[in-house]
């Protein structure tokens, strides 16, 4: 199976479905009534989750003033689009613990991990406007990888093989298997009843050219490049090329590249628990 399993993802009865506390708290969002409290007694319930948030809330990728102590504090401070935005993603967490023996599944997690966090950063000191959601589209960008390995014959053996080569995954799996998992990844944002902006996104995620998002699109494919550049991923694969065009668009010059760089070895490092798999 390779082409054909975008179709037939849908009907695929055991797929990773979306992790409880995220669903729970996206219904409540879709509806115009929602309050405060209730968010905050579902998320609430999630210890994990509420640890995380309140550790990442009061990090530099959120920067604020005093310091957030609990959950109400932080829903206020930071909105209910970031929190949304942070619950789904830590809560991805749990499907790629239910793999946790692969050595490929650790190094993805971590690659998204990364590639959330820079991408933050980035759009926090070129373009606050598209900051909110940055992080969770670095975090799900790569997901297709996952449903990939699950379900086609033979992903597991190619990935063995470009593991720290200077392959890119992206034209192996184009020349292999006719189907990338860029596309698997927006077939399940799809499923997952994310928005289309994730959708198309993940999609386009290594040419944001082609995303109807460019200004989120641009920062994912950045970010995905720099990260990949440091190592943080299954293949060393990276285009130097289009790091430099895509800071050149967006002005970012050697000392805000620093300036980044820095806050991201902060971040990564002193926040690193809060995603190691268990
Ligand atoms: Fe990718
Ligand atoms: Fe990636």
């Amino acid at each position: 199976m390779s082409r054909e399993l975008l179709e037939k993802l849908e009907t695929i009865e055991d797929l990773p479905t979306m992790p409880q506390t995220a669903k729970k708290v996206l219904d409540i969002l879709n509806r115009p009534d929602f309050s405060f409290a209730e968010l905050v007694s579902v998320i609430s319930k999630d210890m994990n989750i509420t640890a995380s948030i309140l550790r990442l809330a009061n990090s530099a990728l959120y920067s604020p003033r005093n310091e957030i102590q609990n959950l109400t504090q932080a829903l206020s401070f930071l909105g209910a689009n970031n929190i949304k935005n942070l619950v789904v993603a830590l809560s991805t967490k749990v499907l790629f613990e239910n793999f946790k023996a692969s050595l490929l599944i650790h190094k993805v997690w971590e690659h998204s991990v990364a590639v959330a966090i820079y991408a933050r950063i980035v759009s926090l000191k070129i373009n606050k406007k598209v900051s909110e959601e940055t992080f969770l589209m670095g975090m799900l960008h790569d997901i297709g990888v996952i449903i990939m390995n699950l379900y086609i014959e033979n992903y597991e053996i190619m990935i063995s093989e470009i593991y720290g080569s200077n392959e890119s995954l992206y034209k192996k799996e184009k020349e292999l298997f006719a189907l990338t998992h860029s596309e698997v990844g927006a077939k399940l944002a799809e499923i997952w009843k994310l928005p289309e902006i994730y959708k198309d996104t993940i999609l386009h995620h290594h040419d944001y050219t082609k995303s109807a998002h460019k200004d989120y699109c641009i920062l994912i494919d950045y970010a995905d490049n720099v990260i990949s550049r440091k190592g943080i991923n299954v293949s060393n694969y990276y285009d130097e090329n289009k790091i430099k065009e895509i800071e050149k668009f967006l002005n970012i010059d050697e000392e805000t590249a620093q300036e980044i760089e820095s806050i991201f070895e902060e971040v990564y490092n002193s926040e690193k628990e809060i995603f190691a798999l268990k």
